[in-house]
């Protein structure tokens, strides 16, 4: 199963083909002129190239081949199967090899220097859609079997408090995953904490000085540590920046947290019980901000969990010569014969053996690889000005040989701004916490729906989950409807509209849809399970937009880009409001007509929530 343009794609590019032609030049896409013709191939100017000849030529011998009713019956008959089957006589005619090519195209046409302009039938538009009604995946295939992914996303620092830029990684993260378990992957998200920098020493060292008597800090204590922080979440996120701040201005100060962090990471026991309360308590923290967000991981691990493998991993990569020693500290030179920019060599070892990022980073792909002995990609979800960072820790694994026929791949992405263009701020210009956007974006979605003057049997209880449902739509949907790399506007105002490209507006065309069923349901009416589409003007753009699907999902998959899947989201919302709008559904007296547009809306409500999970959103009962 596959989109109606790959389906065409076979056909025409098998045509190519009986020309001697190469096959995949047969490739046909949705028109991007929707006022000349459904589809196009464009493959005729390369192929001219290559023959030599005029490209109208070619695709005149192209349409031929169409054109001839035995091409079709001998090459193709499978794919028609549908069709028949859609047939209303349902039988299979005597003369298949005619009913075939009718069936199939009903225009043909050569148009500019060579491009071959295509309409199909209703008959194959409808055959084509029971299909996709009938299969549970919509259409789309699968493209792996089981394999392991990890995404590596969120990347929250301990005892920081996550801010507006996580929504970023949290959302893109949380949609790759998504997507990657459709396409048969078993994915799994890493949080991978930021719990094992300098940052550490720096508030253990911080601490120290405020409270010297702590039993943490004393070499000779024996006993447990208390079991409970002696001090909370809210002052471990104070004491980070001051303590970040004092080892900027003070060098004695920075080389006391240097010292800390190094005994930490050698194992010092009062640093590590001290350093387990921030673990605990921004955990606490995270987890309650990731919920509301519903994004979830599969592996909590953080930058320290590779600790105790850095001796292995620094014998082995020194064994296969991959590292150098510059000035006492070891190096990895990354630069691959291809480079043209300048590539520093990453630093996997200080010269006070610290542990660096690109050493817990390395030593993590190890890991991984160990752990998961399926696994075929790792993608990580950052801002994207730790791109220089993955290239040297990518291309350091690779010259270890860790990461033979694994692909690694940074997404990276830009900032969040307000609607000065500026990074978004609060009032006070501060940075935006995390927890006070989720906060903001919640409130004014009650208001919005309290505006909307929305269903008002609901009480106040599911008002408050829908609210909840058009906030994360809100979210998820402007971060994911935005490319990763680009730069965009936080605007709260726009993007909790019912109106426009937003998540409110598609979970408002859903849930209309459902209710549609829903009053369909209670006069009797049917679409029935493998439905018998009759397509007529009013039920066309819908039904060609129900057979691209499989198309974005594959785009979106092989370039990891959710904005393409977002895209199809709002056209197919829109396409779906201007059918509603046009044509008689409930009130359609034909009880075929009627059966066939129950099934459109069926199968749009179908994809629309397909597509709405995917991005992580989900659909409320009624709103
Ligand atoms: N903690 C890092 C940061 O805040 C992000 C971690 C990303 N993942 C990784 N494997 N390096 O920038």
């Amino acid at each position: 199963m596959t989109s109606l343009a790959q389906k065409l794609s076979t056909i025409v590019g098998a045509a190519f083909e009986a020309l001697d032609l190469p096959h995949e030049l047969g490739a046909v896409r949705v028109s991007d002129r929707p006022d000349l013709a459904q589809f196009q191939c464009n493959g005729a100017m390369a192929a001219a190239k290559l023959a030599r000849k005029n490209p109208r030529e070619v695709a005149q011998g192209v349409v031929d081949v169409l054109e001839d009713p035995l091409f079709i019956s001998d090459n193709l008959s499978s794919l028609f199967y549908p069709i028949l089957h859609n047939a209303k006589s349902g039988q299979k005619n005597a003369n298949q090899a005619i009913t075939m090519q009718a069936a199939l195209f009903k225009t043909l046409e050569i148009a500019g220097p060579g491009f071959i302009n295509f309409n199909v039938t209703d008959d194959f538009i409808a055959g084509h859609l029971s299909v996709v009604s009938g299969d549970d995946r919509l259409g789309i295939p699968q493209s792996a079997n089981g394999e392991t992914v990890v995404l590596d996303y969120g990347g929250m620092n301990v005892a920081k408090a996550m801010h507006v830029g996580h929504l970023r990684s949290l959302a893109i993260g949380d949609c790759l995953k998504r997507m990657m378990r459709v396409a048969g992957y078993d994915a799994l998200g890493d949080i991978h904490m930021g719990d094992w920098g300098l940052q550490m020493g720096q508030i253990i060292s911080a601490f120290e000085i405020a409270h010297p008597g702590w039993p943490y800090f004393d070499p000779g204590f024996e006993g447990d540590y208390p079991a409970d922080a002696p001090f909370s979440y809210d002052e471990l996120e104070e004491i980070y920046p001051r303590a970040a701040q004092g080892c900027k201005d003070d060098p004695e100060r920075l080389d006391a947290a240097r010292k800390a962090t190094m005994e930490l990471q050698d194992g010092r026991r009062g640093y590590l019980a001290l350093w387990q309360h921030f673990i605990d308590l921004s955990l606490t923290d995270i987890k309650a901000n990731i919920a509301r967000l519903g994004v979830d991981f599969e592996i909590w691990n953080g930058e320290a969990c590779v600790n105790y493998l850095i001796p292995e991993i620094t014998a082995d990569l020194a064994a296969r010569g991959v590292t150098e020693d510059s000035e006492g500290a070891v190096v990895i030179p990354v630069v691959r014969p291809e480079d043209k920019k300048e590539m520093p060599p990453l630093l996997f070892k200080k010269s006070d053996g610290a542990a660096t990022y690109g050493t817990t980073d390395v030593a993590t792909i190890y890991d991984r690889i160990k752990t998961y002995p399926k696994i075929a990609k790792m993608i990580y979800e950052t801002d994207l000005r730790q791109n220089l960072h993955f290239e040297q820790v990518f291309c350091a694994a690779e010259k270890a040989g860790y990461v033979d026929g694994i692909e690694l791949k940074h997404i990276g992405h830009g900032t969040v701004n307000g609607p000065d263009g500026k990074p978004f701020k609060t009032r006070e210009g501060k940075a935006m916490k995390f927890s006070d956007m989720v906060t903001a974006v919640m409130a004014k979605a009650e208001e919005r729906l309290a505006e909307a003057n929305l269903d008002e049997t609901i009480g106040i209880e599911e008002r408050g989950e829908i609210a909840r449902m058009v906030a994360v739509a809100t979210l998820k949907f402007t971060e994911l409807s935005n490319q990763a790399h680009m730069d965009y506007i936080f605007d709260i105002d726009r993007m909790t509209q019912f109106e426009g490209k937003t998540g409110p507006y598609l979970l408002y065309q859903a849930v209309r849809i459902k209710s549609l069923l829903r009053k369909a349901e209670a006069q009797g009416f049917e679409a029935g399970e493998t439905p018998h589409f009759v397509i007529g003007d009013e039920d066309r753009s819908l039904a060609l937009l129900l057979t691209e699907l499989p198309d974005h999902f594959e785009a979106a998959m092989k370039h990891y880009t959710p904005h393409v899947l977002c895209e199809y989201a709002y056209t197919l919302a829109q396409g779906f409001s201007s059918f509603y709008g046009n044509c008689h559904i409930l009130s359609e007296e034909n009880a075929g007509v009627r059966a066939s547009r129950l099934a459109l809306c069926a199968l749009t409500y179908r994809q629309l929530e397909f597509v709405l999970n995917v991005l992580g959103i989900d659909i409320p009962e009624r709103m």
